[in-house]
């Protein structure tokens, strides 16, 4: 059977992963979500207390003799960081800036980039992330930008941490977001735009089952050409 790849771009917090995890269960892909990998990545530098801003060279060594790697349990995907489950501790705020700013290091990502595409060469898969159309699979077969206006995508998070409980205001949610839009679009190395043959998807006007269908109609739409 011919080996499928989707790629979803697009910034934070405009739904990539919610979408593309529904969709891959529709069309009974895999769903990889590559921003776990820069997350994981970050975490180990938490843990070993390295300055991921500051100290690019501990960065870079200690990225060498990490080992990142996933599974998939029941369709979701785990992430291991040295061969511990850390899934459920990578979305926290503080990695949230550090998986950000992490992501800059070009010899991070390529060392990611690597594993993103040993995946994609051997399952069809839905592949969400910033660079996955322009730089990790330039021949996916479907290429989506999916994104919504800053405004949108902080409401959504704003909503999703309220409902967890976190102590947070909304303008420091849309702060955070802006930042992480600005060091995602300003990045040297393949930084975070659509590429030139994407589809654009918005959905700041839509609700979930309506980006769904709108997702889910693009991918069948190109699947039957
Ligand atoms: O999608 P996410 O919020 O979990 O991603 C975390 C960070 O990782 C995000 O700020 C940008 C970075 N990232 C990236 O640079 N390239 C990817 N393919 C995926 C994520």
């Amino acid at each position: 059977m011919k080996i499928i790849n989707v790629a979803i771009d697009g910034p934070s917090g405009a739904g990539k992963s919610t979408l593309a995890r529904l969709a891959a269960k529709k069309f009974g892909f895999i769903y990889i979500d590559t921003g776990a990998m820069y997350r994981a990545s970050a975490l180990k530098m938490l843990n070993l207390k390295i300055d991921i801003k500051n100290d690019i060279p501990s960065v870079i060594k200690a990225i060498a003799d990490t080992k990142i790697e996933i599974s998939h349990i029941d369709g979701n995907q785990h992430i291991y960081l040295d061969g511990t489950d850390v899934t459920n501790l990578i979305r926290t705020p503080e990695v949230s800036i550090g998986a950000s700013n992490i992501a800059v290091i070009k010899e991070v990502r390529l060392k990611l980039v690597d594993l993103q595409r040993e995946i994609a060469k051997n399952h069809s898969c839905i592949m969400d992330g910033r660079d996955i159309g322009t730089y990790v699979l330039p021949d996916a077969d479907i290429k989506i930008f999916l994104t919504a206006s800053a405004e949108k995508r902080a409401k959504r998070r704003f909503d999703e941490l309220l409902e967890k409980g976190e102590n947070v205001t909304f303008d420091e949610v849309l702060c955070d977001m802006k930042k992480r839009d600005k060091n995602d679009e300003e990045r040297a190395f393949a930084p975070l735009k659509p590429a030139g043959d994407s589809i654009l998807a918005d959905t700041s006007e839509l609700n979930l089952a309506e980006s769904e269908r709108l997702i889910e109609n693009i991918i069948s739409e190109r699947l039957e050409k």
